[in-house]
């Protein structure tokens, strides 16, 4: 996690470093700084909290000019969250900084080696180990080749003997014209500009200098100078790299709120458009084709496969879940969910026969990472569904579909899920027809009302106020149950995940039938009951679970079918959603729990985008 700006050029570092960190806050928001050079010395400020806070205190710490400069927003792994933990760090010298989104797995044995060396630390970070590793090995070169060693190099050298992830930027105030960025397993991307460089863990911060990037690969490690340019070098055996130069194709509003008070609720509403973009292109409803190169390219592979085996974490596993129900149901394949972060120690039984999708709405999970590469070391073909163009999974998977859902900001995912589900329904139906799983006529139908969804999702949104209100009858409530069955199973998991997440209310999400079998016992007049009870599938099923709930008192907020006349006789409250396939219903459902949970977190003070100790990307396991 965390999130790592820098500058170098011709303007002011410090404005485009703090717009800059802003727009990361969504990779951990605990704490912030900032180094500036400013043509004679470092200039640091640092403390507990947010950017916000940071921007305060450097106000009155620094003098914030400088054309040179780095920042850091953090999401603690070593060290509580504290003004001395945060980074920049500097070196026992005083003459290197750095800053550093990653977790340095050997940092004891590094510590214990530096300690014995005379080296103080002042944080309990990984990352001052680092910087003192870099400064020694600086100093042991000069000593052993007899001339000043390029901080370059001594970074080269010192990460060669750490195990972990990183991405960082270091400089030295003794070589001020350049700034030395290393990547592995967390992100890295270098904005070109004219005469001027960005770094950034993602490309947002300079988004309005410049749509030119370079996204650096795992073990690499980029010397970025004033004069000389970018030189990108292999961090293990020092072979130079061509560097790759993209062109961004996302634009300064996608990452901007766009009137919305919070960046959740501008991508709840941003959903319909989404889930087009999402099968645009690819879906053709009249002519019954679904195209999908990542498919198409590799049909052969992917129809062969025994099984499917999922993995994912969070929000992504929830659409992992229905994708389940979607691809045993249409196309027959077996399929294994699984959270990523248990299935890469589990000593899994993978085959060649078998086909891994991992799906990641940022591409950089580190558990997700993990699991993917485990499968290709065992021969299992690896599709990716992941939302970030360029993002790490996306590059390490054989082949993949991207969501197209724009950029997510907000830590709790809602675009993501429902364009991931979109994507997997795609994939589930252009199998079905390959292998003659599902009539053409069941076929066309899904087609038909895949197409139709976009503005299903627009008419569900416009119940907003009647949740609202429900909203605020239950905000105060210590512990809410989900309860949904088949394809909304998952979607009663991530409804419970989303309020858990945004409100800090303790929720669970249940299959409804489960319930029986222990959550029965919490119900009482306190409990709030969210049930999904559309008319497809086990409907009846449901409403004897609804049932169940009224005769021990509980609350029953139902989502149900539009027109449904039963289940509002014993539900409390009913919140309707447009009727259509069952196979698609969670593309629906979700959105009402969704809003439920946004205006909770809303009512209840919470910081939406930012909840507490969360993060948007997981980078660390
Ligand atoms: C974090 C986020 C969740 C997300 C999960 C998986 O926990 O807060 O919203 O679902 O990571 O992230 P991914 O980017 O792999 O989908």
């Amino acid at each position: 996690m965390c999130g790592i700006v820098g500058y170098i050029g011709k303007r002011e570092a410090y404005p485009i470093i703090l717009e800059g960190l802003k727009r990361l806050e969504y990779r951990g928001y605990d704490s912030a700084g900032i180094a500036l050079y400013d043509g004679s010395d470092i200039k640091l400020s640092k403390t507990k909290g947010k950017v916000a806070d940071l921007e305060a205190k450097a106000a009155t710490e620094i003098n914030t000019s400088g054309t040179l400069g780095i920042g850091h927003t953090r999401w603690a792994t070593h060290g509580v969250p504290n003004d001395v933990n945060s980074h920049p760090h500097y070196s026992n010298s005083g003459n290197l900084v750095i800053i550093h989104n990653g977790i340095i797995e050997n940092y004891e044995s590094l510590k214990k080696e530096l300690l014995k060396r005379g080296y103080t630390f002042e944080s309990d970070t990984d990352t001052e180990v680092l910087i003192n590793l870099i400064e020694d090995v600086k100093t042991n070169e000069n000593v052993k080749t007899n001339e000043n060693v390029k901080l370059g190099k001594a970074v080269q050298i010192a990460l060669n003997q750490v195990v972990g992830a990183y991405a960082i930027a270091v400089f030295d105030k003794n070589k001020p014209n350049e700034i030395v960025v290393a990547k592995l397993g967390s992100p890295l991307a270098i904005g070109i500009g004219d005469e001027e460089f960005f770094i950034a863990s993602d490309a947002s911060p300079f988004l309005e200098y410049t749509k030119k990037a370079i996204y650096l690969e795992d073990e690499e490690m980029a010397i970025i100078s004033r004069k000389k340019g970018i030189k990108i070098r292999k961090i293990k055996n020092d072979a130079l790299v061509d560097p790759y130069i993209q062109e961004l194709q996302i634009n300064l509003e996608q990452i901007e709120k766009g009137g919305y008070e919070h960046f959740m609720l501008k991508e709840i509403h941003e959903q319909p458009n989404a889930i087009k973009d999402t099968y645009r292109g690819r879906l053709r409803a009249k002519e019954g084709i679904i195209k999908m190169s990542g498919i198409d390219d590799n049909l052969e592979r992917i129809l062969n496969a025994n099984r499917i085996i999922v993995v994912a974490c969070g929000t992504s596993w929830h659409a992992g879940l229905v994708s389940e129900y979607i691809f045993e149901n249409l196309a027959r394949i077996p399929v294994e969910v699984e959270y990523a972060s248990e299935f890469r120690y589990r000593n899994p039984v993978i085959t060649e026969q078998d086909v891994v999708i991992a799906i990641s709405q940022s591409g950089e999970t580190a558990d997700t990472l993990a699991a993917i590469k485990l499968a290709k070391s065992k021969g299992a073909f690896v599709f990716g569904v992941c939302n970030v163009v360029g993002s790490t999974i996306s590059r390490e998977t054989h082949a993949g579909a991207y969501t197209h859902a724009g950029p997510e900001i907000g830590v709790a995912s809602t675009k993501a899920f429902t364009t991931q589900i979109t994507v997997l329904t795609l994939i589930a139906l252009k199998l079905a027809k390959e292998k003659g799983t599902i009539s053409n006529s069941q076929f066309h139908m899904h087609l038909q009302e895949l197409e139709l969804i976009p503005d299903k999702v627009k008419k569900a949104l416009k119940s907003d106020s009647h949740i609202k209100m429900i909203a605020d009858i239950y905000k105060d409530a210590k512990n809410c149950l989900y309860l949904g069955r088949g394809y909304n199973f998952p979607v009663a998991l991530e409804g419970a995940l989303k309020l858990k997440e945004i409100s800090y209310i303790h929720a669970e999400g249940y299959p409804a039938a489960e319930m029986k079998h222990g959550p029965i016992a919490l119900i009482d007049e306190q409990m709030p009951v969210f049930v999904i009870a559309t008319k497809k599938g086990h409907y009846e099923k449901v409403v004897s679970n609804i049932q169940e709930i009224k005769s021990r008192s509980g609350k029953i907020i139902a989502i149900v079918t539009e027109g449904d006349e039963d289940v509002k006789y014993i539900a409390d409250h009913v919140i309707e959603v447009p009727d259509t396939i069952e196979s698609l219903t969670p593309l629906l459902t979700t959105i009402p729990l969704q809003l439920l949970s946004y205006h909770i977190a809303v009512m209840l003070d919470r910081n939406v985008d930012q909840p507490r100790n969360l993060a948007k990307s997981v980078t660390v396991e």
